[in-house]
């Protein structure tokens, strides 16, 4: 059985090599935590909405992934940005959409329906500008807008 097993042990270090994330906070975290139980191949072709990624997580840390709160946290706002489902129109989103998707509050999205009636958010800049919206989290969202 040995060359079986050496051959399954060299596979998975090859495939782990292979798989490289984009930078960001949460890097080092998933590369060390969210490998102990599958491959970085099972992250990264995930792509799913901040609710699905949160119901995710969550999961993986009842089956066992240590991760703290702020860790947590970390790790959930990275997933969410680079492997998202689907981006959000910031002119044609529903405000439900707003907050499910981008995790608005409820004002944020009222504020960011408000403002698009006046006029068209043509981009990011724009849309932090709206009173009421907190521009780091949009920053740290802005792969997931269209306008
Ligand atoms: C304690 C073991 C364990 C750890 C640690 C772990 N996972 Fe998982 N994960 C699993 C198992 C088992 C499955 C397969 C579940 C299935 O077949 O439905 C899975 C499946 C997945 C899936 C695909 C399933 C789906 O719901 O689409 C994703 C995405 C995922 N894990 C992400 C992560 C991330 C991100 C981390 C790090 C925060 C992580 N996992 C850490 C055990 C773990």
């Amino acid at each position: 059985m040995r060359p079986v097993l050496a051959f399954f042990a060299f596979a998975s270090f090859a495939c782990a090599q292979d798989i490289i994330l984009p930078d960001g906070k949460a890097k080092t975290l998933i590369q060390n935590t969210c490998t102990e139980c599958h491959g970085l191949d099972v992250v990264v072709s995930a792509s799913m909405s901040p609710e699905e990624w949160k119901t995710t997580v969550d999961e993986m840390v009842k089956r066992g992934a240590t991760l703290s709160k702020d860790e947590k946290e970390t790790v959930l706002e990275y997933l969410t940005v680079y492997f998202a489902a689907d981006k959000i129109n910031i002119n044609t989103a529903t405000a439900e959409q707003l907050k499910s998707g981008l995790q608005l509050t409820d004002a944020e999205a009222e504020a960011v329906v408000t403002a698009r009636k006046a006029a068209k958010i043509k981009d990011l800049e724009a849309l932090k500008k709206i009173e009421g919206l907190d521009a780091k989290k949009l920053e740290a969202r802005k792969s997931l807008l269209a306008f």
